[in-house]
This record gives structure tokens, C-alpha cells and sequence, in this order.
């Protein structure tokens, strides 16, 4: 398991915190996320369900695409938080965030103070790339 650094545990923070604007009227499930680029600026995201249940976007998904959207596209780490518990990225973003930067850090945990970091490479063994 990775180093958990004073940064991120600030990192979490910030994704707990934001979990306070998820939109998720049908789990019930607040989750969110703080994305760190690798020149430190950090994006924040929260689930956001919808009426056609298939349409909704997941905390991690949502910061990956703001922060991309913002010229940004390479990530040192990022921190998921929920106030139900320790929360995981599902499949769908670990793909999408594989794209990016499949060597960067993912914080997850139940609080602040029981931190875990992996490697996304890790959570997604032999993930898939096309050649760019
Ligand atoms: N969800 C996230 O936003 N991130 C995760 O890592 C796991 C699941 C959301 C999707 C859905 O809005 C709710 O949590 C329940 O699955």
C-alpha cells in the first residue's frame, strides 16, 4: 500500500466534504471525489443521478471530466470519500481514469484517519489503452 502523505488526507477531505452537493435522490448514496492533477491543482465531483437511472455519473467521473475539460489530463492521485463508508471506484472509472494516468494514486477510507492508497494500475490489472 502507497504512503498516505498529509496532502492526501487533505485530498480526502475535500472529497467529503463535496459529498455534501451529491445528487443522488435514488441510492441515497452521497459520494465524493477530489482529483489532484500532477501540477497539484485539485478538481472536485459528486454523483449525479438521473431519472433514466443508466444516465447517472459517478463522483470520480464527474472530476475526471471537469478536470479534463479545464486542459488538464495528467493525475497524481485521487481521493473518494462517502459519509456511508469506504467507497471504491466501480469499474467504469477505473477504465475512464485509466485513460489518463494508470499510475496514479487512489485514496479511499472509511475517515481521514483510516486511510488506504493504491495504485488505479492496480485495481485494474492489464487495463485497456488504444495507441494514441
Ligand atoms: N458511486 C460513485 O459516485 N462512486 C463510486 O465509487 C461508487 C458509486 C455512486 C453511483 C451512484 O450514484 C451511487 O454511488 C450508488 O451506486
Amino acid at each position: 500500500m502507497g504512503e498516505i502523505t498529509d496532502v492526501y488526507k487533505v485530498l480526502f477531505r475535500k472529497a467529503l466534504r463535496v459529498s455534501e452537493n451529491a445528487y443522488s435522490p435514488y441510492s441515497g448514496i452521497a459520494v465524493g471525489a477530489a482529483l489532484m492533477t500532477v501540477h497539484g491543482k485539485i478538481f472536485t465531483g459528486v454523483n449525479v443521478e438521473n431519472s433514466s437511472y443508466g444516465a447517472g455519473i459517478c463522483a470520480e467521473r464527474t472530476a475526471c471530466v471537469k478536470a479534463v475539460s479545464e486542459g488538464e489530463t495528467e493525475f497524481k492521485a485521487i481521493a473518494v470519500a462517502s459519509p456511508e463508508g469506504k467507497m471504491s471506484p466501480c469499474g467504469i472509472c477505473r477504465q475512464f481514469l485509466y485513460e489518463f494516468s494508470p499510475d496514479m494514486d487512489v485514496i479511499t477510507g472509511e475517515d481521514a484517519d483510516h486511510l488506504e492508497c493504491v495504485r488505479l494500475s492496480g485495481l485494474l490489472p492489464d487495463g485497456f489503452r488504444l495507441e494514441k
